[in-house]
């Protein structure tokens, strides 16, 4: 039975019916879950019984890893969780504003995934944007005001609030990276509105009041409901997205509340190591020490 691949209303996001994973993709349709890929940003996969190495070599092929070829292989893919209920893992608790991982990278990754491994109801969902199609909708006028400016993003969290349930912590040195507002996607081409509530700190060769009024304006534009595809969770669902073409956030997670893990693969191919993609997901609460 051929792949269904049914996008949602929004402009990002397909739901892929009548996968089997105990069967090898035939080109067909691996080339038909590349191009949802590309062009929906994020792919969901509900009542798959698979295991980490599956969900590892899917993510990889995605972004043209062959199988096999990657770093996929089980004995280089450490095991990655987020967990209110598993000891060690990454974001036991709180809320996680709009953010690419790594985009503070000179190379930030291309793709994510998580798996549903053991989820309560009601969990948390999580939520993605969509940073092609907010480009495309800016106004004329602001595209123009920001298509040759540039942003700092930072690791950690930009800013921090009293009483807040935000989690990602500040890095004593936070590495971070400059890039053009509007900055093309690696592998589509196409432009990214690549800026993020989380993590960008100021807009530069402007006043630090322009920059907080324009980066107002375009989390306006990125964070508009419209733009916006939530994914409530379910045990066995496979999520992969295209971690510049979206963005995720999630609201906040109670330790004690319903069980939610979600077993997360970050391909070791991308070339930044493992300590450092955790930096947002420390589990120091902001402000907290
Ligand atoms: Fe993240």
């Amino acid at each position: 039975m051929p792949l269904e691949i049914e996008e949602t209303a929004q402009p990002l996001g397909a739901e892929v019916k009548g996968l089997d994973p105990t069967v090898t993709l035939n080109e067909e349709d691996l080339r038909r879950l590349k191009e949802a890929f590309d062009r929906r940003g994020v792919l969901v996969f509900r009542d798959l019984d698979i295991d980490q190495g599956f969900q590892a070599q899917l993510s990889e092929q995605l972004i043209g890893v062959e199988p096999g070829r990657g770093g996929s292989g089980e004995s280089e893919v450490r095991e990655s969780y987020i967990s209110n209920r598993k000891a060690g893992a990454a974001a036991p608790y709180g809320r996680l504003q709009f953010h690419s991982d790594t985009m503070w990278a000179k190379e930030p990754l291309q793709v994510l995934s998580l798996y549903g491994l053991d989820v309560g109801a009601p969990v948390a969902p999580t939520t993605f944007a969509s940073t092609i199609f907010a480009w495309k909708a800016l106004s004329d006028d602001l595209r123009s005001r920001v298509s040759d400016l540039k942003a700092v993003h930072s690791a950690g969290q930009h800013k921090q609030f009293e009483d807040d349930d935000l989690i990602a912590a500040v890095p004593e040195r936070p590495k971070s990276t400059t890039t053009p507002i509007g900055l093309r996607h690696p592998r589509t081409d196409e432009t990214m509105l690549y800026v993020c509530e989380q993590m960008t700190h100021e807009i530069l060769n402007v006043s630090p009041e322009e920059s907080q009024e324009l980066l107002e304006s375009l989390f306006g534009y990125l964070y508009n409901p419209e733009n916006l595809f939530h994914h409530d969770w379910r045990n066995h669902d496979l999520v992969i997205w295209d971690n510049l073409a979206v963005q995720h956030a999630r609201p906040n997670v109670a330790q004690d509340g319903p069980a939610r893990t979600l077993r997360k693969f970050v391909s070791p191919l991308e070339g930044i190591a493992m300590e450092e993609r955790a930096f947002n997901y420390s589990p120091v609460p902001a402000g907290g020490s």
